[in-house]
């Protein structure tokens, strides 16, 4: 058994739920969690920590909370990040499907699978739902790189049969084959789980599809990754190439949303296809710095979840211009000011953490410190910098603690992670002025 020992804040339940905040988190100035065979055995004030036992003393200017959940993003999208001018349609076509193409080549996605995952780490993610590219080589070295590295994630390889450039596009069939090989292989294995990843309706014929949804029939566990009401032009494209159908009854039809669906965005969304989505229980991945940078709308947080949709956060780079969620937390507190609504930093903090892990239907497994969950926990530098100290002085509360981090706090704030009790990033304090 090791013990760690710190400030320590966890959310248990849901802020946005009606009732006392202040149940929805347990937080202790000098705590302690403590791991047995990359478990949580215990979690709470350090007086009543088991003794005898190997501690790690982080100190009081740290703060051990659950790791972030990122339950959006493109791996193969980590160069383009930045990537200025024109909404979503073009931004596909412009930038991001030749940055895609060069992932036929495997050199490069080794290199950049070891950037990407390296940069989730130093960001504080513990957990990933990822987009590869269309290419199998690519995904399977994104998938050997995560259990290199120890990170949870889930990760698909990109099916598109239309409607791409050419060297983007597969046969329907050949994406069904390479993705049943894929998840025969990852699927299940340790931390890693497979999801089954059409790009999006525009791309997809219904043959492709049909074939996606006998792949998740034959693999019921498996997830489901996809966009969803993105952007207005993208809609419109939707009604046209289905007119059957509104865009979630696209997925509906070929048995494509059950609770392990996340779909980005749903930015807009109508009553009826919310009522679909939370009949089905399939969730929404919130990607507010994407949906700005995009120019894509502002997500009605929430509506959606009023609807009984279970929404997370995402960073969706490389629409997204940082894999960091607390720019995510800070973005998704901007999208709802605008709206009129102020999210607390217990929901920000919420959404970032096990709302993530709900949205993902793995928190029985993590997204909160509580015993009998696996250990999976950052450890924060609240000095990282000279001005996180200065507003860590004037943190009044654990809530306002948390505002001081989401809004004033960054990468560089993140000095310690454990995945199953496993260290996976260890940092020192990178930043000195050279005249002080
Ligand atoms: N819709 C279809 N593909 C993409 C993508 O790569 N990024 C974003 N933001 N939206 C998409
Ligand atoms: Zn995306």
């Amino acid at each position: 058994m090791k013990i760690f020992r710190g400030r320590v804040f966890t959310p248990v339940g849901d802020p946005f739920s009606a009732g006392d905040a202040t149940a929805s988190y347990r937080a202790w100035h000098d705590g302690f969690v403590a791991v047995d065979e990359g478990r949580i055995a215990a979690v709470g004030d350090w007086r009543d920590a088991p003794r005898a036992a190997e501690v790690t003393n982080f100190g009081p200017d740290s703060l051990i909370s659950p790791g972030f959940i990122d339950t959006h993003l493109h791996a193969p999208q980590l160069e383009m990040i930045g990537s200025y001018g024109g909404h979503l349609l073009e931004w596909l076509n412009r930038y991001t499907f030749p940055t895609e193409a060069k992932f036929a080549d495997p050199k490069h996605a080794e290199k950049v699978a070891k950037i990407f995952f390296d940069q989730l780490l130093r960001n504080g993610t513990l957990t990933a739902l990822v987009f590869s590219t269309i290419h199998a080589a690519a995904t399977d070295i994104f998938f050997a790189e995560a259990e290199r590295r120890g990170i949870r994630a889930i990760i698909g390889k990109t099916m598109m049969d239309r409607n791409a450039p050419e060297v983007l596009l597969e046969k329907a069939r050949d994406s069904y084959e390479q993705s049943r090989q894929l998840l025969l292989k990852w699927h299940n294995r340790g931390l890693l789980r497979y999801a089954i990843t059409p790009r999006f309706a525009p791309t997809s014929t219904p043959e492709l599809l049909e074939l996606a949804g006998s792949l998740k029939r034959e693999f019921p566990d498996a997830y489901v990754q996809t966009h969803i009401s993105e952007n207005a032009r993208e809609v419109s494209w939707v009604h046209e190439l289905f007119p059957q159908a509104e865009y979630a009854d696209v997925y509906d039809t070929y048995g494509l949303l059950d609770k392990h669906t996340v779909l980005a965005h749903g930015v807009y969304l109508t009553d009826e296809e919310l009522d679909l989505l939370s009949h089905r229980q399939s969730r929404i991945a919130h990607c507010p710095n994407s949906n700005l940078f995009l120019g894509s709308g502002l997500f009605k947080l929430h509506h959606v979840r009023e609807c009984g949709v279970v929404v997370g956060l995402g960073s969706d780079i490389g629409a997204g211009t940082t894999p960091s969620l607390f720019t995510a937390m800070a973005d998704a507190y901007k999208v709802q000011q605008v709206q009129n609504v102020s999210l607390t930093p217990l929901q920000l903090w919420y959404l970032a953490t096990l709302g993530g892990a709900r949205a993902l239907s793995i928190e029985d497994e993590t997204g909160s410190l509580e015993a009998g969950k696996s250990a999976d926990f950052l450890v924060l530098d609240l000095e990282s910098t000279p001005l996180l100290a200065l507003r860590m002085e004037h943190a009044e509360s654990a809530e306002d603690l948390l505002a001081g981090l989401i809004f004033v706090g960054d990468d560089r704030a993140v000095s310690r992670a454990f995945v199953a009790g496993r260290e996976v990033l260890r940092r020192d304090r990178v930043e000195e002025p050279v005249v002080s």
